[in-house]
């Protein structure tokens, strides 16, 4: 499964809930893995392989693989915290970030169980981004509109290279 980038509409859709966790949710979840692992990422989003489904994976240094099927945030913090960023759809473009710093997530794995989830530092922001992704939102919609034209033009210029 190849990585959709930056100018695909998939990646600015809002993604429909997942109905059925059968065979093809399992595949679609163990094919996520292998695509970010290819791409060395921690984080990817159902949108991000072309799939408008409410499905992410996460898989931080020091914490495991984490599968989330139709995800919802049920708590942030009002404290932020800033850390550079980047995303597997926009391919050598890092720029720093302000999302809360501690987030409570419910989801279902790709079995079906539900979880509840409170996480920080790293972990917080990754389930963030990818739960953007989600929504249909990207990373440069989180800085403001002058960063945003700067950081595009900057990546524009990185996919000439
Ligand atoms: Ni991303």
């Amino acid at each position: 499964m190849d990585i959709v980038t930056y100018g695909d509409p998939v990646l600015e859709k809002k993604a429909l809930p997942v109905t059925e966790f059968d065979e093809n949710l399992k595949l679609l979840v163990a094919e996520m893995f292998d695509a970010m692992h290819h791409d060395r990422g921690i984080g990817l989003a159902a949108p991000q392989v072309g799939v408008s489904l409410r499905v992410f994976v996460t898989e931080t240094e020091g914490d495991g693989q984490r599968v989330f099927v139709n995800p919802e945030i049920i708590m942030t913090s009002p404290e932020l915290a800033e850390y550079e960023e980047g995303c597997l759809s926009f391919p050598g473009l890092y720029f720093t970030v302000k999302r809360p710093a501690t987030v409570k997530v419910q989801a279902f794995n790709e079995k079906g169980k539900a979880f509840t989830l409170e996480a920080e530092d790293l972990l917080a922001r990754v389930i963030l981004h990818e739960f953007d992704h989600l929504e249909g939102k990207l990373f440069i919609d989180r800085i403001s509109p002058f960063k945003r034209g700067r950081a595009l033009l900057h990546f524009q210029k990185l996919i000439k290279m």
